[in-house]
């Protein structure tokens, strides 16, 4: 028999929450983990190796916007997007359905895939989910997702349940295309909109077909936390134990915490990083827009406790003068920021569970946020 260099191990849980590493060939991800968007093959306003200085451990590309440009065979013949981008570690792909739904006018989505046009330069593609995983397969990707379709919320049951049938026969197709590989994975994505028991028909299916990881999908899409939340402590039992657990596109500060707190491994947003660039900055003590004029003259670091160099250095006065200038720097550091905080409360969620003490550690987080600028 040979074994998987692909694994997924549970080192501890505290309730519903675990710790754990996912081993391939390209590195270790430790959960819970957050991976920063890195959409069109760059963090944007990041070096790779700041990225990963900061503790993160894999980050995530986009079908969608590597078909388009520079193309999927392109970045192929370049050597593949790690070699592309200089980020040797791990890669998760997202397999382009979302990105279509939310980027491309002129859509249509039916049994075979779906036909769109480009955002870029207005030309037809179509995307089915054979064509997703081997452009996922072409980029190098890791860790690959099948195609799925997410519909927005609120949304009537019959056309979650339609969309969550059609998601599921593309796993299927999907796994097919992606075969046996041994050191990369591919993810199925439940679906179901908010109706538990589509999710729980959705999460059954999935784990049925034996697949390395799953992913939560269609959350974060204009409903309430409070629906969030119910949805993954509706599919979290059935969902397999021993497999990684991804929530799609999630989110906030406070959306990781309670998602980690019922059973989540992985997460991914573009929160940190495209608020960076709008003068968002999310530190232990909350969230500041960075553009209010409160801080003109304002002479204290984001957060001097921290230990990254853009939290704890310069002034809050430069800072909102390189935001309200548009200055590049500006962008850079507020990501970096933003990054750094995203990955310190990742590390000390899995430092909690290990711990026992996940409980206690929440309580202290979410007193730091109440508490406000400092
Ligand atoms: N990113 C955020 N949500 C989703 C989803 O439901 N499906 C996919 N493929 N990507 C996502």
């Amino acid at each position: 028999m040979t074994t998987d260099n692909f694994t997924f191990t549970v080192n501890k849980t505290d309730g519903a929450a675990r710790t754990g590493e996912i081993r391939m060939p390209r590195g270790v991800i430790r959960t819970p983990a957050f991976m920063p968007v890195g959409t069109a093959a760059t963090v944007k306003a990041m070096y790779p190796d700041q990225v990963k200085a900061l503790g993160a451990d894999v980050v995530l590309g986009n079908t969608y916007h590597l078909m388009l440009r520079p193309g999927a065979e392109r970045v192929a013949r370049l050597g593949g997007l790690h070699h592309f981008m200089n980020w040797p570690y791990p890669i998760l792909t997202d397999s382009g359905g979302f990105q279509v739904m939310s980027l491309s006018a002129l859509r249509k989505i039916d049994e075979t895939g779906v036909t769109f046009q480009s955002h870029i330069d207005g030309s037809t593609h179509v995307l089915t989910p054979e064509r997703s995983i081997e452009i996922q397969g072409l980029l190098g990707s890791d860790i690959q997702m099948q195609l799925d379709e997410c519909v927005k919320l609120p949304c009537p049951d019959d056309v979650a349940e339609k969309a969550m049938r059609l998601s599921l026969r593309w796993a299927e197709r999907c796994r097919v295309a992606f075969g046996e590989q041994l050191g990369k994975a591919m993810f199925g994505i439940v679906q179901g909109g908010a109706v538990e028991r589509l999710r729980i028909e959705s999460a059954r299916e999935l784990a049925a077909l034996d697949l390395k990881g799953y992913a939560i999908g269609g959350l974060a899409v204009g409903e309430p936390q409070e629906v969030m939340l119910r949805m993954i402590e509706t599919v979290e039992p059935h969902m397999p134990k021993e497999k990684p657990r991804y929530l799609m596109g999630v989110g906030t500060p406070d959306d990781i915490v309670e998602a980690v707190r019922r059973g989540v491994d992985m997460f991914d947003c573009v929160m940190p990083t495209r608020a960076g660039r709008h003068g968002q900055v999310f530190t232990r003590h909350g969230r500041m827009n960075l553009r209010n004029a409160r801080f003109a003259e304002d002479k204290s670091p984001l957060d001097p406790e921290s230990k990254c160099t853009a939290s704890n250095t310069y002034s809050r006065a430069y800072l909102h003068h390189l935001v309200r200038s548009n200055e590049i720097l500006g962008m850079m550091l507020l990501t970096w920021n933003n990054l750094a905080y995203y990955q310190e409360l990742t590390a000390g969620l899995r430092k909690a569970i290990a711990d026992s003490r996940l409980e206690d550690y929440i309580g202290e987080v979410k007193e730091g946020w109440a508490k406000g600028e400092r």
